[in-house]
């Protein structure tokens, strides 16, 4: 097997995530206590491995196959190293912004100069949609709210959907002005296996989905706009509006940036596959593992699992989403693993990235 399956499959020459869509306050609580403890985290673009500073662990280990997305880490720590709240949310793209290019390179001067030369060559993309929206995941959502989403609610109707309303006046707004029978034919349209197979997405990796892809797509969207309030949902808001609102993601609100900035030291950034940190014998007592047990086969998956066992310290939480396909402590590890379950409710019924099918907390028992 290669040092990654995926490692093997995927290019990793651009941002595909250019922010991170898990929520950050759920993957916080649900690894629970562990001041002066070592944590491994997913990189992606680097906000949940921030996030997880305000845990005060001792370090924060961050893996990423892809140097692109630890490019993405790397801007950021400078970015808090060198600019206010304010100007931090303004260059993420999170508030609207003139001056994004001045603050980018007013970050840059404190990278490296390869990190110096990728963000430069990314420049123009950062002035107008910041560098929480130059990915390639964050481009499709680009294109559904600028084609796709003006053919079927107005302008009103979107702005609406964030208005802080109670459980039931959400519902209503819902099932009378949002999910109208243009919106529905809308998902269903861009969600049939036949687009999706048309965008490049793997038609397998929704077979294991109750009912059709749209449909699950539609109980999700549900949970973002009536079991949540879509006024606390900075996800929602960027993919329909672009930028976020008054509720920001964990690492990027007022009340953590200086703890944040107090502990970046904490960061032990390797660029390579998770695989290479469960082998250098070190333990850690919590890991972030964001989504990546789904891009992996069962039989791989179960083999990775179990090295990552070996590298866990006792009672420490192995946190990970599936958005659509299963994956849970294998067979052959249940008995030294207790699934968290009441965490894992407690959390799923308040998570704003609203898009994933499960979420998983196990513990290596004590
Ligand atoms: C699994 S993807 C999912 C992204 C995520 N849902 C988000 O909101 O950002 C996150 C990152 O995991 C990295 N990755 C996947 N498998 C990995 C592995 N075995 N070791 C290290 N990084 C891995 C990818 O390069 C990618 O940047």
């Amino acid at each position: 097997m290669p040092s990654s399956e995926i490692e093997a499959k995927a290019d990793f020459d651009h941002i595909r995530y250019a922010q991170l869509w898990e929520d950050a306050d759920v993957l916080t609580d649900a690894l629970g206590a562990c001041a002066g403890g070592t944590l491994v985290s997913i990189c992606s673009a680097g906000d949940n491995a921030l996030a997880m500073l305000t845990l005060d662990p001792a370090k924060v280990v961050v893996v990423d196959l892809s140097p692109a997305q630890i490019a993405c880490l790397k801007l950021r720590i400078a970015a808090y190293r060198t600019l206010s709240h304010p100007e931090f949310i303004e260059l993420t793209g999170s508030r609207s912004c003139k001056r994004r290019l001045s603050l980018l390179s007013r970050a840059l001067e404190e990278t490296d100069a390869e990190t110096r030369a990728f963000w430069n060559a990314l420049a123009p993309d950062v002035d107008r949609y910041g560098i929480g929206g130059v990915g390639k995941f964050e481009r499709y959502f680009r294109i559904f709210r600028t084609w796709l989403l003006p053919l079927v609610h107005s302008r009103r109707t979107i702005d609406d959907v964030f208005v802080s309303r109670d459980p039931h006046a959400r519902e209503a707004f819902f099932d009378t002005r949002f999910n109208t029978f243009r919106w529905r034919l809308l998902l269903n349209v861009f969600f049939s296996r036949f687009v999706m197979g048309r965008m490049g997405r793997d038609k397998a990796f929704f077979d294991h989905v109750e009912g059709s892809p749209a449909q699950h797509v539609a109980r999700r969207i549900r949970h973002a706009g009536v079991d949540t309030d879509p006024s606390q949902n900075p996800y929602l808001h960027w993919i329909l509006k672009g930028t976020h609102g008054n509720a920001l993601p964990m690492a990027w609100r007022a009340e953590h940036y200086d703890t944040i900035v107090s502990r970046l030291d904490r960061l032990d950034i390797r660029p390579g596959s998770l695989e290479a940190f469960v082998s250098t014998g070190e333990k850690a007592d919590g890991f972030n593992l964001s989504d990546i047990f789904e891009y992996m086969s069962p039989e791989v998956f179960a083999q990775v699992y179990g090295s990552i066992l070996s590298a866990a310290a006792p009672g420490a939480r192995l946190v990970y989403w599936n958005m659509m396909v299963p994956r849970r402590v294998p067979e052959q590890n249940k008995e030294r693993m207790k699934t968290l379950t009441d965490i894992e409710t407690r959390l799923k019924t308040r998570d704003m990235a609203f898009f994933y099918s499960d979420f998983v907390v196990e513990q290596v028992r004590a």
